[in-house]
């Protein structure tokens, strides 16, 4: 099942979101219907919050990059209770979307690598350093677990410029190739 997406302004992406139970309703099927939403929206990654549901969970797939970044070629996984606990120094600017924000994209910039515990859809516990643009997408995923998204890490000027951008938005002016829903 494919869900709408939803929209910067929507209260769900401004909260922090709650940690799943193992004994979670048919959380395979969620996640299931996490990577068919993020397919059809043609994303590298997606939080339960951008699908209306404030849970500590987001799926990736990033093998589509894998030419460019060999390391990538197995990175599909679903991220459960997820807690990056270790940031390198160094930190990198990488240009980046959000599913929830259609139509922009920013220069953002992170650590390079960060180390991160976590459970997969069957409560198996993995913790792993994760470099490079596969960690680039995990932040930015975690932060939506967090009631963050990516234009807050912008600069004062930045943000200024792109503000009529994010208000239009936030009065569901939007155009995007897949379903939206915008609900404060
Ligand atoms: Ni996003």
């Amino acid at each position: 099942m494919v869900y709408p997406i939803y929209i910067y302004g929507s209260s769900v992406l401004r909260g922090e979101a709650a940690e799943v139970d193992r004994d979670y309703p048919e959380l395979k099927k969620l996640v299931e219907d996490m990577f068919d939403t993020m397919y059809a929206s043609s994303g590298v990654g997606l939080a339960a919050p951008q699908i209306g549901k404030p849970l500590r969970m987001f799926v990736v797939d990033a093998r589509m990059y894998a030419d460019d970044e060999p390391e990538l070629a197995d990175f599909k996984r679903v991220f459960i209770n997820p807690e990056i606990y270790g940031e390198s120094e160094e930190e990198v600017v990488m240009n980046e979307g959000c599913l929830s924000l259609p139509g922009l994209n920013e220069d953002v910039q992170r650590p390079e690598a960060i180390r991160i515990r976590w459970f997969d859809e069957d409560f198996n516990e993995h913790d792993e350093l994760i470099e490079g643009y596969a960690a680039r997408v995990v932040q930015h995923e975690y932060d939506h677990l967090e009631g963050t998204v990516f234009t807050d890490h912008l600069s004062p000027l930045r943000k200024t410029l792109i503000r009529a951008k994010l208000t239009a938005m936030s009065k569901g002016k939007v155009s995007a190739k897949y379903k939206t829903k915008l609900v404060k």
